[in-house]
């Protein structure tokens, strides 16, 4: 392993039946979403492989070819932009996969959860320690979210989990977790919960969809009976983990879109195309104008 950039494999999980985000998800999978230009899991695909990741790992169902055939060649296309002298688009098209990154794909055959999910991907990751994204959540920061958390990773060798600061109203859309501060950004849980009422959560940090994971989560998962929605949870196999090895949460410096939802896909719309190099400026405009 690498000692610079250690976490060399990332689970994608993709399975999920987005029902939130239904009609639009009926026949093509939430992860394909165009945020302005790029479908959501290339938003995230890019943030892994800016972090060191080179093994993509995804976990899809069924209606997910679209996410598959997006990172293979496409032959003919490459063939017609080269005949019309369009590098540009060229390199775009071209840069959806670099050379050095592998892509793989396992099935989960049934949406069980997404602790289950990340369960199939097991066999693929073997001993190392992996990362897990959620292409749902789109991660906006400098340096990217997963590069943050691979820092961490560096420094303390142990898992790690993206958290942010939530609505106290909001505990029920989380996992949430408890712990003693390390330092201003880092805290030592030493409780994780899935979806509390406002009640019962043990605080209003609420953990994103960025993991860095030991791979001895695994059994943890197996472990576990089926919990909230008669799921099963990635939370509740990390709370087992955490009985064994420390987890640390981590306070991200950046912004979460919630693209599962329909608000914030539409607000990561307007933000990025407000940030776009060549769109941003003339959308600008065309908003101040509708504002009128
Ligand atoms: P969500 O909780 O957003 O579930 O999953 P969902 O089914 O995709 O969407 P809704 O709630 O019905 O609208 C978080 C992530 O975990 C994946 C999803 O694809 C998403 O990226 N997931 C979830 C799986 O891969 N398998 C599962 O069994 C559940």
């Amino acid at each position: 392993m690498s000692a610079d950039k250690p976490i060399k494999k990332a689970i994608f999980p993709v399975a999920g039946l987005g029902t939130r985000f239904l009609p639009a998800t009926k026949a093509q999978p939430k992860e394909m979403l165009p945020v302005v230009d790029k479908p959501l899991i290339q938003y995230a695909v890019e943030e892994a492989y800016a972090a060191g990741v080179r093994e993509m790992i995804f976990v899809t169902g069924r209606h997910k070819r679209p996410i598959e055939d997006h990172f293979d060649l496409t032959y003919e296309l490459e063939i017609a932009l080269e005949q019309a002298g369009k590098e540009e688009l060229l390199s775009v098209v071209r840069s959806v996969k670099p050379d050095d990154m592998e892509c793989v794909y396992v099935r989960q055959a049934q949406a069980l959860g997404l602790g289950h999910a990340v369960l199939c991907g097991r066999r693929l990751v073997g001993q190392d320690p992996f990362a897990v994204l959620l292409a749902d959540d789109l991660m906006v920061g400098q340096p990217p979210v997963l590069a943050q958390m691979v820092e961490q990773y560096q420094q303390w060798r142990t898992s790690i989990l993206a958290v942010q600061e939530i609505p106290a109203e909001q505990t029920r859309r989380y996992g949430i977790v408890a712990g003693t501060a390390v330092n201003d950004r880092l805290l030592d849980v030493t409780r994780i919960v899935e979806k509390p009422a406002p009640q019962d959560a043990p605080s209003n940090l609420g953990v994103a969809g960025r993991y860095i994971l030991t791979a001895g989560v695994f059994d943890d998962i197996l472990r576990q009976p089926r919990g909230v929605g008669g799921e099963i949870q990635l939370t509740d196999g990390i709370a087992g983990l955490l009985r064994r090895e420390k987890v640390f949460a981590y306070r991200y410096a950046g912004k979460r879109y919630d693209c599962g939802s329909k608000e914030g896909f539409l607000q990561a719309n307007v933000e990025l195309a407000l940030q776009h190099p060549v769109l941003g400026a003339g959308f600008r405009d065309y908003l101040a104008q509708i504002r009128l």
